[in-house]
């Protein structure tokens, strides 16, 4: 029996700048026969056309990226302290080249939407609304954004509805 329980956005007590910044989520999605997941620690939660939203941001050369792409859905999920290393270890080592549920001793879970792991504490499926790439010309303060790409490597913005929160 799962040990998660549904609640609704409203009920997530953490602080979003702790929980993406500091503790960092797994964003997780699946391909035909398996899923593959990566860190990340940019982001956010609100409000959008009236829904409950999450801003994910992707690099185009992350293997998650073309997963993402060819999904409806995808999972953020958040771990307790214990996982800081399958943290680090998803967000420096490729899907293309590790299972990296496999090698960090995550348990896949299959949602009908989208695959997490029943290790998190804190899950959100997300259902992508609107993705829109990130350009220079958009860029309003240039010495902070632009320094961190090199031209071909912007962040694509997803806005997704968060369908479902599971919580330990
Ligand atoms: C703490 C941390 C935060 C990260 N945040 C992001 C992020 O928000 N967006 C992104 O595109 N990559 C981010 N990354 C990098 C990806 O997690 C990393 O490139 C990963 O290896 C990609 O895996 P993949 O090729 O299997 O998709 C982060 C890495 C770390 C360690």
């Amino acid at each position: 029996m799962s040990a998660f329980k549904e609640i609704s956005p409203s009920e997530i007590k953490n602080n979003p700048f702790d929980l993406i910044g500091k503790d960092w989520a797994l964003v997780t999605a699946k391909n035909e026969n398996s899923c593959n997941t990566m860190t990340a620690s940019w982001g956010g939660v609100g409000i959008m056309w009236n829904r409950p939203v999450a801003f994910t941001f992707i690099r185009p050369q992350r293997f998650t990226f073309g997963l993402i792409e060819n999904e409806e859905y995808f999972t953020l999920s958040f771990y307790g302290e214990e996982y800081r290393k399958a943290l680090n270890f998803c967000g420096t080592k490729s899907g293309r080249d590790f299972d990296k549920a496999k090698e960090c001793g995550f348990t896949p879970v299959y949602d009908e939407k989208a695959p997490y792991f029943a290790e998190a504490e804190l899950v959100l499926v997300c259902k992508k609304l609107y993705a829109q790439d990130l350009n220079e010309e958009s860029a309003v303060e240039k010495d902070i954004v632009l320094p961190n790409y090199n031209g071909d490597d912007y962040h694509r913005m997803y806005i997704s509805e968060i369908v479902k929160v599971l919580k330990k």
